[in-house]
């Protein structure tokens, strides 16, 4: 009554979890697919993860950033330790501040050197959020209808093409941006070949490597960050979903050389890694690490299952795996609400799937089963 409609909700009421399972307000219980968007990494309720965050709220929720912050530390530290090189992170609420940061970012890297470069190439059906900066790096119009003038300063080239990023690249480009497997544009992988083309052209024209793992980090296709599985090395990646298990978290982790332009006073957030934020943070990335070989191994088995369904192309890695149909997916998706099985529809024909990294074979039966019904 009082909420804006900026949603078109389904029509369910989910009021506990528990592991892989929701359950409705008539205690009907659902086999969860989509994690709140990639966000619920370690399931419902786990409970390694409600002691650390009942644990923080008794001692102390929030101190400024203007203080100390050792759990930012702590867990800046563990992310850092999975990254390519040395690193700095800075700490944010969501993923479209954390690709926010990095645009800033990228800019002032630049402009503290007497560069006058600015602008970022991002790619079609790419999604990096909803605020002007993030909105502006998102090349899809539809998202950017009624909302003009966006942001001055991206150029959109095709994904997989290298031409059209030589084309697009300028002498005032300062970043490259990309997500190696589009999430929200329809589960579309990055070929390793256009990475390793995308990371050269960086190299030879100084520009920088950002990646958006909003989606594909913290585990969510068997390695901690996505980037890993293409050999590139990347000056910045953003992070946000799966980093909190449910707790809103985001992060921007840089390159030693270029994390050192964020100065002080430059960027700053209120919330951003408060101590409840990153002792639920600190929870996952423990449990992901040990995760990562149960998420290639049950991803593998999931895929495999998809493609015997032979109802249309099979695309992603691990637990972040598409399946194009034919047709528009959202009656799928309702049918398979009524029937106990929660997914995602994206890009209009892309049945998405991201179940918690503690999903279980027996669990992907339970669910292919649903499907196979449904479809
Ligand atoms: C790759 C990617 N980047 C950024 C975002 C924006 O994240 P948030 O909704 O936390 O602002 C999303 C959200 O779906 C995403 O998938």
């Amino acid at each position: 009554m009082y909420v804006i409609k900026n949603y078109s909700r389904l029509p369910v009421s989910f009021v506990r979890g528990e592991g892989v399972y929701l359950y409705d307000d008539k205690d009907k219980r659902y086999l969860d697919f989509l994690s709140g968007i990639a966000v619920c990494s370690l399931g419902h309720s786990h409970p390694k993860l409600v002691e650390a965050i009942c644990g923080q709220a008794k001692e102390l929720l929030h101190v400024s950033n203007l203080f100390e912050n050792p759990w930012q530390e702590e867990l800046a530290e563990k992310l850092v330790e999975e990254f390519w090189t040395a690193g700095k992170v800075f700490f944010c609420n969501s993923g479209t501040e954390a690709n926010e940061a990095a645009i800033k970012l990228a800019r002032k890297f630049f402009r503290d050197r007497g560069e006058d470069r600015y602008r970022i190439i991002t790619f079609r059906k790419g999604f990096h959020g909803r605020t002007y900066g993030s909105l502006s790096a998102t090349a899809q119009e539809q998202f950017h209808r009624g909302f003009e003038p966006i942001l001055e300063g991206f150029d959109y080239a095709e994904l997989n093409d290298i031409d059209s990023v030589r084309e697009r690249l300028r002498e005032d480009t300062a970043g490259i941006m990309l997500e190696v497997i589009q999430g929200e544009g329809g589960v579309n992988e990055c070929d390793p070949e256009f990475l390793r083309g995308v990371q050269e052209l960086c190299r030879e024209r100084g520009v920088l490597l950002i990646v958006d793992e909003v989606q594909t980090g913290i585990g969510r296709t068997g390695r901690f960050y996505g980037y890993q599985h293409y050999g590139i090395e990347p000056d910045i990646i953003t992070l946000a979903k799966g980093l909190g298990g449910g707790v809103p978290i985001g992060a921007m982790l840089a390159r030693d050389e270029v994390a050192k332009h964020l100065t002080p006073g430059s960027h700053g957030s209120t919330f951003g890694g408060n101590a409840l934020a990153c002792r639920a943070g600190l929870v996952v990335v423990e449990e992901v690490k040990r995760l990562l070989p149960h998420v290639a191994e049950v991803g593998a088995y999931f895929r495999k299952k998809l493609e015997d369904l032979k109802v249309g192309k099979v695309k992603g890695r691990g637990l972040m795996l598409g399946l194009e149909l034919e047709r528009e997916c959202r009656d799928v998706v309702l049918e398979a609400l009524e029937r106990g099985l929660v997914v995602n529809c994206t890009a209009g024909r892309v049945l998405r799937f991201l179940p918690p990294l503690t999903v279980e074979k027996e669990h992907v039966d339970e669910a292919v089963d649903i499907l196979k019904r449904v479809l």
